[in-house]
């Protein structure tokens, strides 16, 4: 009887080695993006949903990219429990990306599972961003195609086929417990990834040759990154989410009597009758006439972003049309949309255009797509992955999209009405990169926002670092500075009274006890405020570097400087577009050790020059950006302005690092519509020949956004 059943688990082994050994294809998509599937691919996956088409001219452009593998090393193989993928991995190599990570940056040796989530549990992958794509600083990137919960194991399982049984070492008595661990299995030579219950699996290549151009090759892959308005990167504040609109008024009269620049103002949940889930109807008794304030507010030069989420209350005018458009499960008592049908997402996407984005709605705050924990209890806004929907996606594969499609559909009308916007979404994935829509969260800590800056470079995503309340007045500065440095500079003051800067304790702050020293503390605020409208125009052109070239404006040094190991952990410092460095500190630090890559860079507020190669430590003062600039920039930074309109004429001072000759560009165009996709916009090269410097403006554009009133040398 034993011997039967030995017997026949050969053979059922067998049978399974038989029915496994899939044949993978390998299909060539665009200039250095390849596919490899095998199986049946299923069929609701992010790319299943990507529109855009790759900007092959550019990708064309980028240098030939060269795998240190070849493709064909890389093995899928289906089985009873789903798709398993293992691609080579050297020794040396080090590994980003998958999403939004929170708490890891290098992902070599770990175990991650990126799923959708707001909050991370024991840095296991969970993010806001659930990206399955990762990179190598070997200058390639695998994206695994599904929207499944799937595994990766970066380089740290031992197959059995694979042992050296002469390495093992024997315990001879050891003197500690690392000594008895020392036999450690990360010796794997592969990533593999596990994606339970998909039949078939695809799996995009993207070519380098170095990091960088494996960004811009995803990137451009996903039709070239966002370009936003040029107003959504001035500064954006959302009011309290009780203030009624003579309230959100008085906020705004005080923004402009005070001289601080904003640019958006967000409404959060109590403009509508109901909110959660949500009426999408403005409540009267808080904006008796939604159409005057959105008028007197454009007036004033303030753009509205209207707080969401998609779960459709009884009480809209949406829910019957989609009730037989939603999944089986309710939350917060409304419909969960199934937008991974068309008509679902035409559904929601035509009511918001005729009742907001026509009236004037700049923008929106894409909530809660992002599922929560049974932690939250009754509170949690999650619908089981059980559920079904009738398109025939499920609630996993829903879970992981659902940031994303409601992204496209709310993008699908500014797009259709050729207008510019910048969207705020809790949620995203893969093939985001055209998105102009930055995510956020209310929760993490400022370390982990910084990383998180870092990380949302390697997956095609726009992160916000958003700053409220604080515990000290450093920690708040220290915060602002990195909001100021960062996509989008975003205040949410959606549980205070007053703004932040004049009182940090969030108690007091709604009880009206403004601080002391708050207007010194104002004072400080409006400067750093004041440097981000400067930097405007250098933002803008590193956004048409991303929209036309695909490079990430922020990222981590590793994607500029890959061959250089002190980059390799460094989660804390980052590049914004070719010429800055910035370093933030965080509360704990009056003062922190940078490390400056190869090259002479100067430190931004003293002028000081530095040998790159080496570390410093640096002091910046709170009412300071703790930046960099690289030997070679020239910075071009505008006199502030309190917000951007379609007249606005920058007046720029070139400032020109180090003594050989220089050059940098700008980006015109109106800023507002897509019209640049049909040529009008110009190129304002800007060149310094190591005495004196010139504009040269090249294109279709006719106006000039941009005034260049002097040249400064810093050497
Ligand atoms: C939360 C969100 C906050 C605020 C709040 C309003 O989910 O993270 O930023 O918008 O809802 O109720």
């Amino acid at each position: 009887m034993k011997k039967y059943k030995i017997r026949f688990l050969t053979l059922f082994i067998l049978i399974q080695a038989i029915v496994i050994k899939a044949d993978a294809q390998v299909e060539s998509l665009a200039p250095g993006v390849k596919k490899i599937s095998s199986g049946i691919a299923d069929k609701f996956t992010p790319y299943s949903f990507c529109e855009e088409l790759p900007v092959k001219t550019a990708l064309g452009e980028l240098p030939a990219g060269k795998l240190p593998f070849d493709i064909n090393d890389i093995k899928i193989s289906v089985n009873n429990r789903g798709a398993i993928v293992e691609i080579p991995l050297d020794d040396s190599e080090q590994l980003y990306g998958f999403g939004m990570q929170i708490g890891s940056f290098n992902q070599r040796g770990l175990k991650i599972r990126p799923i959708v989530n707001d909050n991370p549990l024991n840095d296991l992958g969970y993010t806001h961003g659930p990206t399955t794509f990762y990179v190598s600083n070997k200058g390639y990137g695998i994206l695994i195609n599904t929207a499944r919960y799937a595994t990766f194991y970066c380089g740290n399982t031992a197959r059995l086929s694979n042992h050296n049984t002469a390495s093992t070492t024997t315990n001879k008595g050891a003197n500690s417990v690392q000594e008895l661990y020392q036999n450690d299995n990360k010796t794997s030579g592969n990533v593999t990834v596990d994606i339970p219950g998909a039949k078939g699996i695809e799996v995009f290549v993207f070519e380098g040759p170095d990091l960088k151009n494996v960004m811009q090759r995803y990137n451009l892959f996903a039709g070239g990154g966002a370009l936003p308005a040029i107003w959504g990167l001035g500064i954006k504040y959302r009011v309290k989410a009780d203030f009624n609109q003579q309230q959100v008024e008085k906020m705004a009269a005080y923004f402009r009597n005070n001289h601080i620049p904003c640019d958006v103002l967000g409404i959060e949940p109590k403009w509508q009758t109901a909110a959660y889930s949500c009426s999408y109807v403005w409540s009267k008794d808080y904006f008796p006439s939604p159409e005057a304030f959105i008028d007197s507010m454009k007036h004033e030069g303030f753009h509205i972003n209207l707080w969401e989420h998609a779960f459709v209350s009884p009480k809209s005018p949406l829910y019957e049309s989609l009730r037989n458009k939603a999944g089986n499960y309710l939350v917060w008592n409304g419909l969960v949309p199934d937008f991974a049908d068309t008509a679902a997402r035409k559904i929601f996407a035509d009511y918001h255009e005729k009742s907001f984005v026509k009236e004037g709605i700049s923008g929106f705050k894409m909530d809660e797509c992002d599922n929560s924990n049974i932690a939250f209890g009754s509170n949690s806004w999650s619908y089981p992955e059980l559920s079904q929907f009738p398109s025939g996606i499920d609630g996993e594969q829903m879970h992981q999209l659902f940031g994303l499609l409601y992204q496209k559909t709310i993008y699908s009308i500014y797009k259709k009405s050729n207008l510019r916007t910048f969207l705020d979404v809790r949620a995203s994935n893969a093939f985001a990169s055209s998105y102009p829509v930055a995510l956020y969260s209310d929760t993490y800590d400022h370390n982990q926002y910084i990383k998180m800056i870092l990380n949302s470079g390697f997956s095609g995503m726009i992160w916000s670092p958003e700053v409220r309340e604080s515990n000290s007045i450093k920690d708040f500065m220290r915060r602002s500075q990195t909001a100021v440095l960062s996509a989008q500079t975003l205040f949410n003051s959606w549980y205070l009274q007053n703004p932040p800067w004049l009182q940090i304790n969030k108690k007091k702050n709604n009880e009206g006890q403004l601080m002391g020293n708050a207007k010194e503390v104002e004072t400080d605020i409006r400067k750093l405020f004041e440097f981000r409208m400067s930097l405007i125009p250098y933002l803008y052109n590193a956004f048409a570097a991303y929209h036309f070239k695909g490079v990430p404006p922020f990222r981590a040094l590793v994607v500029d400087y890959p061959d250089d190991k002190n980059t390799f952990n460094l989660s804390d410092e980052y590049m914004i577009g070719d010429g800055i460095l910035a370093a933030p500190l965080t509360e704990k630090e009056d003062e922190r050790t940078v490390y400056l890559p190869t090259g002479y860079w100067y430190d931004y507020n003293t002028n000081q020059k530095f040998e790159g190669g080496k570390q410093y430590t640096i002091k910046p003062a709170l009412n300071q950006l703790p930046i960099f600039i690289k030997e070679g920039t020239i910075l071009p930074l505008a006199k502030p302005i309190e917000h951007v309109t379609t007249s606005t004429v920058f007046e720029i001072t070139c400032y020109v690092y180090g003594d050989g000759p220089a050059s940098a560009a700008l980006f015109e165009d109106n800023g507002y519509t897509f019209d640049y996709e049909t040529g009008a916009f110009n190129t304002v090269q800007l060149n310094w020949n190591g005495r004196k410097g010139k504009v040269v403006r090249s294109g279709k554009f006719k106006h000039y956004n941009y005034v260049v009133n002097s040249w400064k040398l810093i050497h």
